[in-house]
């Protein structure tokens, strides 16, 4: 290669970097958000609240293609398999909302604590090694999955627990930063007040990075792999993500609202205490059939069922509140999504729970796609809609606190997407649910089990047609995320309104 030549490529080079650059400026003079009315803190936060939006998107994308190959099992085999779409799906929830949830604890700590965060420089180089590492996790999961496993794999690959599959150094890396995040919280409220929600949060942060460890050992048994498992799964499913959506939801509550400070700890330690006393034995619930003795029929039985009792506790909290505040708020959409949470959690995770966790019932609907069903309706239920509120919110700070009330710009958007999402989701757990009935009946009741009988269910017409219907509501889903996105990048961005006060009564 002459000089001339390299001199030309790196024109062409500069040339294609400036470009890119322009781009960027351009995008974001498009979507005009100033960080400068961000706080140290909630600059951090919306760091989080941006990949977790990247990572939603992932999510859904990857559910779609799974779902594409329950209708055209070749679709996409051999070059992305199902195995991998569905573990990339379901991995990049549990992500996205862990994303999620350390955004809103970071946008709630400064206010909360009254004091400027203290390990901002960590925090920040915290937030990029686990996006360094995410991305290494799922480039991994997309390219290196097939070949023997072996001690190695293990820590470099894959670790086989559904939900967390992430390789061992991977883990390592989560609970460092997760550590860094306590920090930061804790020295944050010692810095400036501590009170009843930080207090909780902060109990229930060494509980949610403790459980994680127990999904990290390597086991030969596999009774006791899947016992320990479960401690991280269920643990965190429904007691500390719980418990942190108690402390999440309480502290929007006095800002989107104006409700008395007394009045929401006062519901959060009532709730906390029936969350953990029936969830943590709950737990047996997922040893029904795994190889443990057989009293936990009896225990996971009786506590499991009592788990909803906290959920309608917070339904009646949320609207209560809501209506003696007439509704009225400084962020509409925030406020939708809130009660939207309040109603999904109850249903996807009280409802739809309880159907199937006395062993009794359990006994036919194990495994199929009734779990499904309730396992779509509960996340997003209770676990999407919160996050979402608080994009919400983030972006109204974004861009200096603006009108997000009555007669918003372009309103539509929010409510069609609000109605999209919800409408989709509903649509796919209904479609899972009448899969799972039939599952259910045809190869547990009538086929005894067998191996035959599950393919009979499998290729029955109303199984089917259903796995059609979850397609089709997936694709509205995944409408309803893009007009989302399409909101959250420009509502507001015209506004000159300053939002309305609320004020506490
Ligand atoms: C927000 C809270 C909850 C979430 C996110 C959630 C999510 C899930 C998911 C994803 C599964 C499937 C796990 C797998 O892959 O095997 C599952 C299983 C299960 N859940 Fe929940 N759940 C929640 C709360 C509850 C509650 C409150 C109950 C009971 C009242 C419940 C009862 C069950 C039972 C019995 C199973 C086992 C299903 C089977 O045997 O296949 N869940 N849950
Ligand atoms: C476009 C929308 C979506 C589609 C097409 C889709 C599709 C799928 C598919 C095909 C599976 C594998 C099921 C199986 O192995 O039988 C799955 C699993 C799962 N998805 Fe989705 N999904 C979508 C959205 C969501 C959302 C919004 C959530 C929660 C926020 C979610 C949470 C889950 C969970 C927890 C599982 C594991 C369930 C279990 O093992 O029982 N998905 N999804
Ligand atoms: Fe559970």
């Amino acid at each position: 290669m002459d000089t001339t030549d390299t001199t030309g490529i790196m024109q062409k080079a500069t040339a294609l970097l400036g470009k890119a650059q322009n781009c960027a400026n351009d995008f974001k003079t498009w979507v005009a958000l100033d960080s400068t009315h961000l706080s140290d803190g909630q600059k951090l936060a919306v760091n989080y609240f941006t990949v977790a939006v990247i990572l939603f998107f992932a999510q859904i994308l990857f559910g779609m293609l799974a779902a594409t190959q329950f209708i055209f099992p070749n679709f996409l085999y051999g070059f992305l398999d199902f195995s991998v779409n569905r573990m990339v799906h379901i991995n990049a929830m549990v992500v996205w909302m862990l994303y999620g949830f350390i955004g809103c604890v970071y946008w709630l700590l400064e206010d909360e604590s009254g004091t400027e965060i203290v390990g901002l420089k960590l925090g920040n180089i915290a937030f990029w090694v686990l996006t360094g590492a995410v991305t290494l996790v799922v480039l991994v999961y997309l390219l290196v999955q097939i070949g023997p496993g072996k001690d190695s794999s293990l820590w470099f690959i894959n670790e086989g627990r559904e939900y967390i599959e992430a390789p061992r150094w991977a883990d390592i890396g989560i609970v460092a930063v997760m550590l860094v995040f306590f920090y930061n919280v804790v020295a944050t409220f010692s810095k400036g007040q501590w009170s009843g929600i930080a207090g909780v949060l902060t109990l229930d942060l060494v509980a949610l990075a403790g459980l994680y460890t127990a999904g990290m050992f390597y086991m030969t048994n596999i009774t006791h792999d899947q016992y320990w498992w479960w401690w991280v799964i269920h643990l965190w499913v429904e007691a500390t993500w719980e418990v942190l959506v108690g402390v999440i939801m309480a502290w929007s509550l006095m800002k989107l609202l104006g409700v008395k400070r007394k009045i929401v700890q006062t519901w959060l330690y009532i709730e906390v205490a029936l969350m953990f006393g029936s969830g943590i034995l709950g737990l047996g619930h997922h040893y029904f059939w795994i190889g443990t003795p057989e009293y936990w029929l009896t225990i996971g039985g009786f506590f499991s069922a009592l788990e909803p009792i906290p959920l309608v506790a917070m339904v009646v909290h949320a609207v209560y509140d809501a209506g003696t505040h007439a509704f009225k708020s400084g962020n509409h959409p925030a406020l939708a999504w809130i009660i939207a949470q309040a109603f999904g959690n109850f249903f996807g995770a009280g409802v739809w729970g309880f159907m199937h966790t006395l062993p009794q019932i359990n006994l036919y609907t194990h495994g199929t796609q009734w779990s499904a069903s309730h396992g779509h309706l509960a996340f997003f239920g209770a676990y999407a809609t919160i996050n979402i509120a608080f994009f919400y919110l983030a972006i109204q700070h974004w861009r200096g606190n603006v009108w997000m009330s009555e007669g918003i710009k372009n309103g539509w958007r929010w409510k069609w997407a609000l109605g999209l999402l919800n409408g989709g989701v509903l649509g796919m757990t209904i479609a899972l649910l009448i899969a799972g009935y039939e599952q259910s009946f045809i190869e547990r009741a009538v086929e005894g089990s067998t191996w035959s009988g599950y393919f009979t269910a499998q290729n029955h017409p109303s199984f089917q047609a259903a796995m059609v219907w979850r397609w089709f509501f997936g694709a509205i889903t995944f409408a309803g995320l893009v007009l989302l996105i399409w909101d959250l990048l420009t509502i507001g961005k015209t506004e000159e309104r300053k939002a309305a006060h609320v004020s506490e009564n």
